[in-house]
């Protein structure tokens, strides 16, 4: 249970938004328990603005949510933005090596201290007045404040943030779900990756005109795959049990894991209890190595250690906020953050060895084509998808048992996230 920190005093914005999840959560509670088994979410589960408020309050406000790779924060100083929601966040590496994330919002007045997407910096200087902050969040300067100012009150607010084998989660509440879980179990298969010694060769960020849960349910399943992904089927197989829930029919994933695991390569499936996570080892199409359009490997020098090649793609996904696809010869990671009930940013990383040279290890194009053409055919899914939802005719449908599971597992996880916890503010308070 994560513990509130919203407090009557705290900013009207927050006030708003937590009455009108108030207002309405008995009958979100309600239109979840009405919900058949096996059918998709009533239609302001995909449209309401207060559906929309309530989910930024329940889950992202309170889940952590992937950031960025560390391997773009490449040195002291180096920092990346991003907006969760209502919220600036600013990550930023310090001069002890420690990642940190910060409240991107000036202690003075409240200004975007900083601006850039992604920077370096000795300092994060506020260019309002120039208050300036160490990397460490405290406050180092700040002009003409008078005799009595004590500048240790007034260091950036500090936001929770882990890394986890070069990835970067952060989480706004007060108080932190569990962590440890998820890292313990992905640890030993993310190692072998090297994503801390990556570098980023190429990012993609698009808005998709659809609810956030649109793209989660578009991505764990593969039915729309055969008509609609032609270059992603070269090597990415759409046999359900990939993006299912369970490996039990599919003896293929079982025995390429075994395969992998005698020779030191952690592959197994395993999905948390709660279904917040799962992370499996897939074989790719035979006869083809990576996310390329001929199937072959897009970059010379591999990402990660004791991976020959053929060991296909570790598959992970963490609710709310990322899936990832990580190869012997890149990886390529993705976050999800809505921007309005109907609106949705996707974020797409592809990282490569970080000594792999552009036009002798790999080619640009031949790297990102496959998955920048599935996300724009996603795109355009997902988008027809909510267009759909949006008319009155729209009713519940049922999903294909057989090649719909993972999205039920995740409409699952939805929902009984929905329902557990009063909504709160997750402000960080100090
Ligand atoms: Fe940042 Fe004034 S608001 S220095
Ligand atoms: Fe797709």
């Amino acid at each position: 249970m994560v513990r509130c920190a919203i407090g009557k005093n705290k900013r009207d914005f927050f006030g708003f938004v937590n009455r009108l999840a108030a207002k309405n959560m008995t009958q979100i509670r309600e239109a979840l328990e009405r919900r058949a088994p096996g059918f998709t979410l009533e239609q302001d589960f995909y449209v309401s603005e207060e559906i929309f408020f309530y989910d930024m309050e329940n889950i992202f406000y309170k889940e952590w949510l992937f950031a960025v790779p560390a391997c773009e924060l490449e040195q002291a100083g180096s920092y990346s933005t991003l907006r969760v929601g209502a919220y600036n966040i600013v990550i930023v590496r310090a001069n002890d090596n420690e990642v940190r994330a910060f409240h991107n919002a000036c202690r003075h007045r409240g200004s975007i201290v900083c601006r850039a997407k992604r920077g370096r910096a000795n300092k994060l200087v506020c260019g309002y007045h120039q208050w300036s902050y160490e990397l460490n969040g405290r406050l180092a300067f700040a002009r003409d404040m008078g005799p009595s100012f004590d500048k240790r009150q007034f260091g950036l607010k500090p936001v929770h943030c882990r890394e986890l084998h070069g990835l970067i989660y952060i989480c706004l509440a007060a108080e932190a779900p569990d962590f440890d879980r998820f890292a313990q179990i992905t640890a030993p298969y993310l190692q072998l990756h090297d994503l801390s010694d990556a570098k980023v060769a190429f990012e993609s960020e698009i808005v998709e005109k659809g609810n956030w849960k649109l793209v989660w349910e578009n991505n764990r399943e593969c039915y729309h795959c055969r008509r609609n992904h032609p270059d992603l089927c070269v090597s990415y197989s759409d046999a359900p049990s990939i993006t299912g829930v369970a490996p039990g029919d599919a003896g293929f994933l079982t025995e390429h894991a075994l395969r992998c695991e005698r020779r030191g390569v952690p592959s197994r499936f395993q999905i948390d209890e709660s279904g917040q996570f799962r992370v499996a080892r897939i074989p790719l199409n035979a006869g083809t190595e990576s996310y390329t359009r001929s199937g072959k490997r897009a970059v010379k020098r591999g990402l990660g250690t004791a991976l020959q090649g053929h060991e296909g793609a570790l598959l992970m996904f963490h609710y709310p906020s990322t899936w990832n696809h990580f190869l012997p010869d890149h990886s390529i990671v993705f976050r999800v953050l809505p921007l309005s009930a109907t609106t949705t940013s996707l974020s797409t990383k592809w990282l490569v060895n970080k000594d792999a040279e552009e036009g002798i290890d790999f080619n640009i194009e031949e790297l990102t084509e496959v998955w920048l053409n599935t996300n724009s055919e996603d795109q355009r899914l997902v988008e027809d998808n909510q267009r759909g939802i949006l008319s009155p005719a729209y009713q519940p449908g049922p999903y294909s048992p057989e090649h719909e599971s993972g999205v039920m597992q995740f409409v699952d996880w939805y929902s009984q996230k929905a329902r557990q916890d009063a909504p709160c503010a997750a402000v960080y308070s100090d």
